[in-house]
């Protein structure tokens, strides 16, 4: 795979993908722009070598048109605090206004497309938008960890149209510390897994079950694995298409002898709000009027336990609705465990992290990934779409 520094960037057009898929509130305005700092090492060593630089991210998942809610337009004015030079902005992604301000651009300039997510061509990697894309360009260069998993147009079908591709220095840095963590895990290798959506975690807890003993589970994707089983979950929140496959999960957890934990005991409210009255759930079924929002006092317990004797964690997802804080308390709890472990800990997920920040505990974590999915899938599959495309011509 070639870097970011074995290239000759001088008077070059770059394509720069970054993940600058950063949380914003309704006005608009970056709740957290930690995924713009993180890429400033490579724009800033392209810059100072004389590149010209076209960069290119998707900010959250719009419908496939132009919709100026999603525009990247405040990123560009938050990357402009950021770096000394001024960042110019494209109304669009291709077309002939693009392409006249990628001619017009000169050395050390940066241009930020608009959302390439507005195009349909993206998301489906339509060849030919990917090679509108790269129309003019010499080199691609991809610093996008956190969307590396997605086999899109600005993620693997650039790579087929530019003379060379690259990896940036936050590619390569997330890459070495993930894969140290993958080759040489110290054991007991202790996995939290929460979030909202099972049918994102399926395919890749069937892979840890070979690589961890211990997979502790949280947050709403439990209630698909204890409906499966036949449990009243009440209103929690259940994929039942995802039944099937949470069943064979469990079983051939259960022929592996592994430790795979759900929650014991859950705390549930009927709705989703900072004034519903909370109950303590400890047995089954969950009343029909409730869901569960968080792990109960005893799971908090028990996780801690197995945390405490880890020597490798990797965490991925809330246990709850952390953001509301009477259904946040079993996150925060594992967001202290896990920072008062001498384990080698690593933790991908904006929640998680949004967790460990809220917490105060970022310094005693080894590795915040900047990719949820991502990292997720790298531990998993000890590769990524992206990274392929990368070494592919
Ligand atoms: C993320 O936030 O995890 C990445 O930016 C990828 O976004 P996506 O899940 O919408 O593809």
């Amino acid at each position: 795979m070639l870097y970011v520094k074995d290239l000759d960037v001088q008077g070059k057009k770059i394509f720069l993908r970054v993940d600058f898929n950063v949380p914003l509130d309704k006005e608009q305005n970056i709740k957290d722009d930690t995924r713009i700092k993180a890429t400033l090492p490579t724009l800033n060593h392209l810059l100072e070598h004389g590149a010209k630089v076209i960069v290119a991210s998707h900010l959250g998942r719009p419908k496939e048109e132009f919709n100026p809610e999603f525009s990247t337009r405040p990123v560009a004015e938050r990357l402009a605090k950021l770096i000394p030079q001024k960042v110019l902005h494209a109304p669009d992604v291709v077309g002939h206004e693009v392409e006249s301000k990628k001619t017009q651009l000169k050395e050390s300039q940066v241009l930020l497309l608009e959302n390439l997510r507005f195009y349909p061509g993206e998301k489906g990697n339509n060849l030919s938008f990917a090679q509108q894309l790269a129309h003019d360009i010499d080199y691609y260069v991809n610093d996008a960890f956190g969307v590396c998993h997605r086999s899109h147009a600005s993620i693997v079908g650039i790579p087929q149209y530019v003379q060379k591709s690259a990896a940036g220095f936050l590619v390569a840095k997330e890459v070495e510390y993930l894969s140290k963590a993958i080759l040489s895990p110290k054991k007991p290798y202790v996995f939290i897994l929460g979030g909202a959506k099972v049918s994102d975690k399926i395919p890749v807890i069937e892979r840890l079950l070979h690589k961890t003993d211990n997979i502790l589970i949280g947050g709403a994707i439990a209630y698909t694995f204890f409906s499966a089983q036949g449990f009243g979950v009440g209103r929690s929140l259940v994929e039942e298409d995802q039944k099937d496959l949470a069943l064979s999960l469990l079983d051939k957890a259960k022929s592996k002898g592994m430790n795979f934990l759900l929650p014991q005991d859950h705390i549930a409210a009927a709705a989703i709000d900072p004034g519903a009255k909370k109950h303590i759930i400890q047995e089954f079924p969950i009343p029909k009027d409730l869901m569960a929002l968080d792990i109960g006092p005893q799971t908090i317990e028990k996780y801690k336990d197995i945390i405490k004797t880890a020597k490798t964690i990797f965490w991925n997802g809330p246990m709850g609705v952390f953001e509301i804080d009477q259904f946040g308390k079993g996150t925060e709890e594992m967001a202290k465990a896990v920072a008062n472990t001498e384990a080698i800990s690593i933790i991908g997920g904006g929640d998680s992290v949004a967790a460990v920040l809220k917490v105060g505990v970022s310094e005693k974590i080894s590795h915040i990934s900047t990719g949820g999915g991502a990292s997720l899938e790298y531990i998993a599959k000890e590769t990524l779409p992206g990274l392929e495309a990368l070494t592919e011509k």
